[in-house]
């Protein structure tokens, strides 16, 4: 996936003050640390010493010492302490790579491609999650052995509601429109939403059209709408060729009290999403999970087997996932230096 977009890389809960959290993007590891002092940053994550990670290091104030012989950096990558003799040596002047880091919808996004573009991108918005009326919002994350592209595929391919037949999430999903224009696939299906033994009590069909839904790949983002009142966002981070963490923050504006017309009260409404996301939303994606890591596992033994493809959307998702590749990468050959992002190019680091 194109660097140059913010990528979700954990919930800000999982990075307290003096932490530091090791992660990667395309194979690439970065560092992302919360100093003493409550700031936030993101270096490489590698001492320029003897390149042992740094996120093994200790964090003081907004810096963050390497463990080895104790080079300190800055926020920004730039060594500015030295534990030791310099051997009558001027202070070096060494520095690993920073990225931008910001906090939105509770996780931390890091811009692992170009600087200079950070500010022109943007973190979708989320507004259901704020005001004075907030959503329901149950959130979900898994790291899945698996390539980005084939999330991607399974979160918007409903032809796979075999696998949920447990759960019934979606059902008789009839493809009515898909479309690809610039960065962004729109496809649509008709089909009965949430109508599993559990959840379809608590929809309130009188309400809600469930009979259809909208699903958006908004590179890199996907996202989803049944009736204007069930929604979702996906937030895929490539971390290496077969490993991809992903983020799904799921947001209902009502929820129905079973056998009744009356909408659960808000004070029950979070209780409530941990108690859905423990007994359906996370089993259900944990079928997802499995399945797509058995589709990368049989990727790789079956290289050279065709793909029959009979969903005209999934293609649309891979032309715009390659294009955008391609993009990036003449992108980053007319700059002075290329990106090592391009170069870690999905590498398995341990
Ligand atoms: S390896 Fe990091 S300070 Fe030496
Ligand atoms: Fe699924």
């Amino acid at each position: 996936m194109d660097p140059d977009y913010w990528y979700a890389v954990a919930y800000e809960s999982e990075l307290p003050r003096g932490a530091t959290l090791a992660t990667r993007f395309w194979g690439h590891p970065l560092v992302v640390y919360r100093g003493t002092d409550g700031s936030l940053h993101a270096l490489e994550d590698r001492c320029a010493h003897r390149q042992l990670k740094l996120s093994g290091g200790e964090v003081n104030g907004c810096h963050l010492t390497c463990t080895y012989h104790g080079w300190t950096y800055d926020g920004g990558g730039n060594v500015v302490h030295y534990a030791h003799d310099l051997f009558g040596r001027a202070r070096p002047e060494v520095k690993v790579p920073g990225y931008p880091v910001t906090t939105r919808h509770g996780l931390i996004w890091v811009f692992p491609g170009d600087p200079a573009l950070a500010a022109e991108r943007t973190i979708p918005a989320i507004p259901e999650l704020s005001g004075s009326r907030p959503w329901a919002r149950l959130d979900a994350s898994f790291t899945w052995q698996a390539h980005h592209s084939m999330i991607i595929d399974n979160v918007s391919d409903f032809t796979h509601s075999y696998l949920h037949r447990r759960f019934r999430p979606f059902w008789d999903a009839k493809l009515t429109r898909h479309e690809l224009t610039e960065d962004r696939v729109e496809l649509a299906y008709e089909t009965f939403v949430g109508g599993g033994r559990l959840t379809s009590r608590f929809v309130d069909r009188r309400r809600v059209d469930t009979t259809s839904i909208e699903l958006v790949f908004d590179y890199p983002y996907q996202c989803s709408d049944t009736g204007g009142s069930i929604k979702h966002w996906c937030f895929v981070l490539p971390m290496d060729r077969r490993t991809s963490r992903v983020f799904f923050i799921f947001y209902f504006d009502a929820v129905k009290i079973p056998g009744t017309r009356w909408t659960l009260p808000r004070v029950l409404l979070q209780p409530f999403m941990r108690m859905a996301g423990a007994l359906v939303v996370k089993p259900l994606l944990c079928e997802d999970g499995e399945a797509v890591e058995a589709e990368q596992l049989g990727y790789e033994t079956h290289f050279t087997a065709p793909i029959v493809e009979l969903n005209p959307a999934v293609g649309l998702f891979q032309d715009l996932t390659i294009r955008k590749w391609e993009e990036f990468l003449d992108r980053d050959r007319s700059r002075p230096r290329p990106s090592s992002i391009a170069a870690a190019d999905g590498r398995i680091v341990p």
